[in-house]
């Protein structure tokens, strides 16, 4: 807690006297800064094994993160929902080794069965925590890890399963290194987890986080995930999100890539303005409960992310056919009867339908009887907005 006042204290003054730094000398010296308190000046080796597991959810994001810079750094502030049931469950197994290895010597099970298809992504996240976390050679890991979703289902994994890794990773420091506060937990839990992809540093707690350096949230960074603590109207915190599967199929395009097409974007300067603006003002529909302004302002995010898409070089279109008749279905059925459902949408094809828990029942009805038409093989996922990362 002292250290971070200590350096926010000092950036402030940075600010304050004007020194003649330029402003983007001032944040990467502060960032940096910032990364430091996550490398551990020392740190014991366990002699004995340990296991640990932990269980993530997924998180569906209302402002939309869609370009970065290295290594996930965001151009943007973004804002989500973290969810409850859509998660995946890691264990590890730590095995404490004679001496250490020169990477992190891992076994990786998805699912029961040995799997080699994730290994390259699991490698390099190693690779980019490796400075934060040193003592992961000096063991041999098995990681274990099985979804609650169906892994073909379309829904993206990556920030459930990175983030259930990292909070694997921190409870180990835990084990090494007792004293750590919970805060330093949670906070380097969400650094590391957006090293291994980005959102995922939103999925470590709930119901509402924010990344990325905004004025309108109180201690935000770019480094890590911060709990949007200011007031939010009860309605936002038992909010549903029933995720309509209409492709099942592999992405079409990685988030990686999608997210380097923002770089040299004839439109991109003026989206992540957009962005910046659509967060104050969700920040103040959020504290109103202002219902009416959540719905335009989360339709608006996710049509952006797709219009960046449709008109990058080269552009994809990732909604499908019926992905639109969902869309046009919702806004007609909220003029029919004024619940204040709406859609949001990832990078891909399947539908999120937003709405307050006092609705449910009737839309639950609804997408059963009209939505699941739309959905391959009918089929959906209703899950609701929920606490983050349980150890199990
Ligand atoms: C459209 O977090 O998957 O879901 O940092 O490259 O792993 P990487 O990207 P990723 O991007 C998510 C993009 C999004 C919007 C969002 O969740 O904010």
């Amino acid at each position: 807690m002292l250290r971070v006042n200590v350096i926010n204290n000092f950036f402030n003054a940075l600010l304050f006297i004007k020194i003649t730094f330029p402003r983007s000398r001032i944040f990467a010296l502060y960032k940096r800064m910032s990364e430091q308190q996550f490398i551990p000046s020392d740190f014991s080796i366990l002699t004995q094994p340990v296991s640990v597991g932990w269980q993530s959810p997924s998180n569906i994001a209302l402002v939309k993160y869609w370009g970065k810079t290295d290594v996930q750094i965001p151009k943007n502030a973004s804002l989500s929902f973290t969810l409850s049931a859509c998660t995946t469950q890691t264990t590890i197994d730590f095995l404490p080794l004679s001496k250490p290895s020169s990477s992190v010597d891992f076994e990786l099970f998805f699912e029961g069965k040995k799997n080699a298809d994730f290994r390259p992504k699991i490698i390099d996240f190693f690779k980019r925590i490796a400075a934060y976390c040193p003592y992961l050679r000096h063991y041999q890991l098995t990681i274990r890890s099985s979804n609650s979703f169906p892994h073909s289902s379309g829904i993206a994994s990556s920030a459930s399963a990175m983030s259930a890794l990292a909070m694997c990773i921190m409870e180990l420091e835990q084990h090494q290194q007792p004293e750590i506060t919970d805060l330093f937990f949670k906070q380097k839990a969400s650094f590391l987890a957006r090293l291994g992809s980005g959102s995922a540093c939103r999925s470590i707690e709930g119901p509402l986080v924010g990344w990325g350096t905004h004025p309108r949230i109180p201690n935000s960074s770019d480094l890590y995930g911060v709990v949007l603590s200011d007031s939010v109207h009860p309605i936002f915190t038992s909010y549903r999100d029933t995720v309509l599967l209409v492709d099942r199929g592999q992405k079409e395009v990685s988030s990686t890539v999608g997210h380097n097409l923002m770089n040299g974007h004839s439109f991109s300067d003026q989206r992540f303005l957009q962005a910046q603006e659509n967060m104050a003002g969700l920040i103040e529909v959020l504290a109103k409960g202002d219902v009416g302004g959540f719905v335009r302002i989360v339709e608006l995010e996710a049509l952006s992310l797709h219009a960046m898409m449709m008109t990058s070089d080269p552009s994809f279109v990732l909604m499908k056919p019926n992905t639109l008749q969902i869309i046009q279905a919702v806004r007609a059925y909220r003029k029919e009867t004024g619940i204040p459902v709406c859609f949001t949408l990832d990078a891909g094809a399947n539908v999120h339908l937003l709405y307050p828990d006092e609705s449910a029942e009737k839309v639950m009805e609804w997408i059963e009887n009209e939505l699941a038409l739309y959905c391959q093989n009918q089929q959906y996922i209703h899950d609701r907005v929920g606490s983050g990362a349980k150890k199990m």
